[in-house]
């Protein structure tokens, strides 16, 4: 029964394949690379970068190995790295000084703000790259939420009011791009009819517009310091992690009140939706590899339990396969210098 002729194939591959090999164009490198039909390049990146208050100031986040808090003098400095490494964006997040953060997230509205301050700091500095600003409040209120707290609810029309008030600000600070990432209802049209109306034609709105609830945010809030603030979860305003379709409505209209870009976040775990977004809309779609997927890839490296290197290089790839114009990603100098050599 169980003899070696009786468990032969009764075809030869060449009749299960029809003489078709894929494997032919595996062979070697020269014949993999050109059939390559995705490519990252420095151009695809946007580095997210934390600031924090004072001089000469440069902390590491404990959950991101690699990643730190900087002052503004010495995100300057990274600026003006990133330019010669051709980086072509930054986007900038506070952790801002606690005695500063109140219900209302007012500090968002002063001009003067650790974000509009480095804002103009950097473009000073190095007006060749591009700024791209977060006019959420969770770094500005008291209790880490993105909006105004209300008796325990997150209030829509005042939050984007002030979100947009914000926005305004950051653009007269030299931001090139608003990324609102608080998904209030109605920010992305207040904010475009806020920036017109000041004179900012020609400052862009990437919208976040498919923020998914995550636990993948985790170190982030360690790095601007609304970890031990936050209580409860956002779920009354991010997108339920279980939904695809709602995602294509959100973006939908984000793209009906004027956003030019669109980004998914987080990102790895949510390539379905990038795809989905890419194939429906056809516009300057990208993801946010977030806080947690770093540090994911960090741990296990940092335990030799994979090569971090080729994991971080095989998961910025898999965003521009996925339809991604551009990754914000935390990696952004490292894949750089990689890049580049
Ligand atoms: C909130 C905000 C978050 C991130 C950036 N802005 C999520 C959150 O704290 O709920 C996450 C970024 C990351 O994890 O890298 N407006």
């Amino acid at each position: 029964m169980n003899s070696p002729a009786r468990l032969k194939p009764s075809r030869t591959v060449d009749e299960i394949t029809g003489s078709r090999r894929l494997r032919r164009m595996r062979k070697a490198d020269w014949s993999r690379r050109l059939v390559q039909e995705n490519r990252l390049t420095v151009d695809d990146l946007i580095w997210p970068i934390f600031l924090i208050d004072g001089e000469n100031r440069r902390e590491e986040v404990a959950a991101m190995p690699g990643v730190f808090r900087l002052s503004v003098d010495l995100a300057v400095k990274e600026a003006e790295r990133a330019a010669k490494l051709g980086i072509p964006a930054l986007a900038t997040f506070p952790n801002v000084d606690l005695g500063l953060r109140d219900r209302t997230g007012s500090e968002i509205l002063n001009p003067d703000n650790l974000i509009n301050r480095a804002t103009r700091a950097i473009k000073a500095a190095v007006p060749e790259i591009g700024i791209v600003t977060d006019a959420a409040l969770d770094p500005f209120t008291s209790h880490g939420h993105d909006g105004i707290l209300d008796n325990g609810i997150i209030v829509n029309d005042e939050t984007v009011d002030q979100v947009a008030a914000a926005a305004v600000l950051q653009a007269a600070a030299g931001s090139d791009i608003i990324a609102p990432s608080d998904m209030m209802d109605g920010r992305i049209g207040a904010i475009r009819d806020a920036l017109d109306a000041a004179g900012f034609q020609d400052v862009a709105i990437m919208s976040y517009a498919t923020k998914f609830a995550s636990a993948f945010y985790g170190p982030y809030r360690e790095a601007i310091g609304t970890q031990g603030l936050l209580k409860g979860d956002k779920k009354t305003y991010y997108i339920d992690h279980a939904n695809s379709d709602e995602a294509v409505r959100e973006t939908e209209q984000d793209l009906a009140e004027g956003a030019d870009m669109i980004m998914v976040k987080p990102g790895l775990p949510y390539l379905d939706i990038v795809r989905r977004l890419k194939d429906e809309f056809r516009v300057p779609t990208f993801a946010y590899q977030v806080s947690g997927e770093y540090a994911m890839i960090e741990a296990a490296s940092a335990n030799g339990w994979l090569d971090g290197e080729k994991a971080m290089l095989e998961s910025l790839l898999a965003f521009k396969r996925a339809g991604c114009d551009g990754i914000l990603t935390y990696f952004a100098p490292r894949v750089a210098e990689m890049l580049r050599s």
